[in-house]
């Protein structure tokens, strides 16, 4: 299938401009996702056949452990359609309080001999009231992850208590049409608010803001990825005592950093604004999963989701091993196209198979220590 794909349908959508290839198969699979016909026929290609990679997170429970990234889908216009893929979850968004028109394009760039994305979006999205009322007519197989983020405006600059209040607004907007909902904290394209929780007594008042609205649904927060185990340390424990928080995520890194793994060429570089998804963020985010995990600890209440870079059963497996309970996939279907999903999963099938394991959980964080 995916042979398919990158010989047949990557060619054609790779002529045109990245963002503009990005809505026409956004698009088009919103419109397909109207007729049932078109997702049965697209559930039976694509989803079903891999079985006993059941996995719990925050109470929920997922079909297996592989699950679209937030970004991909911003506004929820082509969720039923992607439900149909395999996923055991999608996660929407990010999406703000108010709408955004984001950054100014272009700011979506291919890095094909890395198997990467440059992305400097700035989150645009349609905003939190336009979302929710799309979501609200959806019922999805899968469960739904809704990622918030401040909205990026310079004129809603990030200052207390601005911050919070534009979080809690969309929280309580979007919670009831959401499995669960994940905190992007720390968007690496929208320089003005990236580092606001840098200073880490203010991820306790998000928190303490978002206990008023009276949160239904598990909350996950998506945190600036660093190798710094004393900030991370700090941040479970701020967590700790709001009992709704149920785990953690790990964003891209801002900009080209030098843990990256690039071999495109700086001068390319140059010219590509923003952050990278893809194969190069893969170690780092890993070690950073890793430390996480080995403060997060076992049998402990939260669990982890972690992107970067997966695009076969074995990086999906490794992050599983490294403390991941969910893996989730961006930059890989760009490039591999939708039936990469069932690959992975027949991949992890066997994979659990090899090592004599039941059950993901068996082998969630057995490498991490
Ligand atoms: C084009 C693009 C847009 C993204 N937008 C968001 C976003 O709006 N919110 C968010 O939390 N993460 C966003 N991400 C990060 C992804 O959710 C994911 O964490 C990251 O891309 C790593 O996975 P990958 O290597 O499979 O792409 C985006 C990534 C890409 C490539």
């Amino acid at each position: 299938m995916s042979a398919l794909y990158e010989t047949a349908v990557r060619p054609l959508l790779f002529r045109l401009e990245p963002e503009r290839a990005h809505e026409l198969a956004l698009r088009t699979s919103a419109l397909a996702g109207r007729a049932a016909p078109v997702r049965g026929l697209a559930r039976m290609a694509f989803a079903g056949g891999v079985r006993g990679l059941g996995v719990e997170l925050g109470g929920l429970s997922f079909a297996n452990p592989l699950g679209l990234a937030a970004g991909f889908d911003k506004n929820g216009r082509a969720l039923r359609l992607l439900a149909e893929l395999g996923f055991g979850h999608l996660e929407m968004g990010s999406v703000s309080a108010y709408p955004s028109n984001g950054n100014p394009r272009p700011r979506l760039f291919r890095l094909p001999e890395d198997d990467a994305i440059v992305v400097s979006y700035g989150v645009p999205n349609d905003g939190a009231e336009v979302v929710a009322r799309r979501l609200a007519q959806l019922r999805l197989p899968v469960p739904l992850g809704v990622n918030l983020v401040k909205t990026n405006d310079p004129a809603r600059p990030a200052v207390e208590p601005d911050v919070y209040e534009d979080y809690a607004r969309s929280f309580e907007l979007l919670q009831r049409q959401a499995d669960y909902v994940a905190l992007n904290m720390s968007c690496p394209n929208s320089p003005g608010d990236r580092d606001f929780f840098d200073e880490l007594s203010r991820v306790e008042r998000l928190l303490a803001r978002l206990a008023e609205a009276g949160p239904r649904v598990p909350v996950i927060l998506k945190l600036k990825p660093t190798t710094d185990a004393g900030v991370l340390r700090e941040i479970v424990a701020i967590a700790d005592g709001f009992p709704f928080v149920a785990g953690f995520a790990i964003n891209l890194p801002a900009g080209k950093p030098g843990v990256l793994r690039l071999t495109a060429s700086a001068e390319r570089l140059e010219r590509m604004p923003g952050a990278v998804g893809g194969r190069p963020v893969e170690s780092f985010v890993n070690e950073v999963l890793r430390l996480l995990y080995g403060i997060t600890g076992e049998g402990g209440r939260y669990g982890l989701i972690a992107a970067g870079g997966v695009f076969t059963a074995d990086d999906a497996y490794r992050k599983i091993r490294l403390g991941a309970s969910l893996v989730q996939l961006y930059t890989g279907l760009v490039y591999r196209g939708p039936g990469l999903v069932k690959e992975i999963l027949a991949g992890l099938g066997a994979l659990l198979e090899r090592d004599g394991a039941r059950r993901v959980a068996d082998v969630v964080g057995a490498d991490a220590g």
